[in-house]
């Protein structure tokens, strides 16, 4: 007697082919793989040949917990991450208080025990201070660097600062690469601007391309493992095109391949954010690294804000949007127009994630790995509405369009977390583990 079996899927391999069979779950893993599995369960899925695909690690999501509950929280971030067939994430530090100490990391973990229906796992931000907490507070996916100034209080920009935190450590570095000292030369130049084009221009291509290359040359250096995280300009393509060392790993957000500055104009501030979106040819500029390899991940960087917040203009409405329950659908949708593989996203969204960050055993759908999964709907297209969507702040910066490829049940650990829009409010994630 198995836990749970889902019958009848079409079940997808890691190179992205697919058989029709049957997937039983036990003590949180996949205990078995086949075409026809005899015995029975205590829950089965009829899967009506829908594909069962492993469930998406998210690698950077702000859930806001403590101190913006307003926003979101770590309840209502987990929901909204199953609803998109996200079983794990890694959450970032910029919460108020930060996470920069051992002892917020613990009242962290603490607040995930009691409500995520996902599995967690959290970043120790980076302040000039605080190095020790840095290489010794656990568990921890990674140390983040804010190297320009976003939502929040974290930042290190000096230069000394950041090569004191390469220099010393083993630890996996994550950096919001923008380069503060450009912003703030530029803002004088912008006074005045209202309208939300000027953000963009503001933080442009030059920022982000300078900062990367500076935490390339410190990862270089010292041989420091670095993750550049939400790549947004043509421009870091080609330098990491050029270089890029095997220690190296990079990742893009659905907005960064899917929005530009076009989308100002219906959007406004709602699709303002850190680092800015671009034009087209930085779209296809990290289409093209996604493809080749040197943009390893997808993140979502979910980042709510009120849709009070927003509407506050430009330059005053804050930085960020929601979106861990609308990447799978997007990239499903990118698949079916043949822009992508479903090999690929499983690189990109399961085991690539996983691999980076040395989570073991998820990602991939194979006998003795993690039951996370998620059973998704490729036949019927939705359009994206405002409130149907379970992020606390309740709106998409891809209202109004058709995506195919929404989850119909998603499952964590070998329980169902997310059974055809609803919630299995019983159901709890675990901590994320970290191969060393
Ligand atoms: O736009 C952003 N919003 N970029 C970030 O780096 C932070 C995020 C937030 O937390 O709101």
């Amino acid at each position: 007697m198995y836990n749970l079996i889902v019958r009848n899927a079409r079940i997808a391999r890691p190179d992205g082919s697919t058989f029709e069979g049957d997937v039983a779950c036990e003590d949180g893993k996949i205990a078995r793989l086949d075409h026809h599995i005899g015995a029975e369960a205590r829950e089965t899925i009829d899967a009506e040949g829908h594909l069962l695909m492993p469930g998406v690690i998210d690698p950077q999501v702000h859930f806001r917990e403590p101190g913006k509950e307003y926003k979101e929280d770590l309840g209502s971030g987990s929901r909204a991450a199953v609803r998109g067939g996200v079983t794990s994430f890694l959450e970032m530090p910029n919460t108020d208080p930060p996470t920069t100490t051992q002892a917020a990391l613990d009242e962290k973990f603490a607040r995930a025990a009691q409500k995520c229906v996902a599995n967690y796992g959290f970043f120790i931000g980076a302040t000039p201070e605080n190095l020790h907490e840095l290489n010794t507070a656990s568990p921890v996916c990674g140390i983040k660097i804010f190297m320009g100034a976003s939502t929040g209080c974290l930042l290190v920009n000096d230069p000394k600062d950041l090569e004191r935190i390469f220099s010393q450590g083993t630890r996996l570095i994550a950096v919001h690469a923008e380069d503060e000292a450009r912003i703030r030369a530029r803002r004088e130049q912008f006074a005045g601007r209202v309208d939300p084009a000027a953000h963009s221009e503001l933080r442009d291509n030059e920022c982000a391309r300078h900062a990367t290359e500076l935490a390339l040359s410190l990862s270089k250096k010292y041989q420091r493992r670095l993750h550049i995280l939400h790549l947004s300009t043509k421009e870091e393509v080609a330098l990491l095109r050029q270089d890029k060392p095997s220690w190296v790993t990079a990742e893009v957000i659905p907005n960064h391949l899917f929005l530009n500055t076009g989308d100002y104009t219906n959007l406004g501030t709602l699709v303002q954010m850190n680092p800015p979106i671009r034009t087209i040819t930085d779209n296809m500029g990290l289409w093209a690294g996604l493809h080749d390899g040197v943009i390893d991940f997808i993140a979502t960087d979910h980042a709510p804000h009120t849709l009070e917040e927003k509407a506050l203009g430009f330059p005053n409405a804050p930085s960020g949007m929601p979106g861990v329950e609308t990447s799978l659908p997007l990239m499903l949708t990118a698949t079916q127009e043949g822009r992508c593989t479903l090999a690929e996203i499983q690189k990109w969204m399961c085991y690539g994630p996983a691999e980076a960050y040395r989570i073991p055993n998820k990602g991939k759908i194979l006998e003795g790995w993690d039951a996370d999964l998620t059973l998704v709907d490729l036949h019927t297209p939705r359009v994206v509405h405002h409130d149907e969507m379970f992020t606390k702040v309740r709106w998409s910066p891809w209202v109004g369009r058709t995506l195919t490829g929404w989850p119909i049940h998603t499952i964590v650990n070998g329980e169902i977390a997310y059974d055809h829009g609803q919630i299995r409010e019983h159901t709890r994630g675990r901590p994320l583990t970290y191969l060393n």
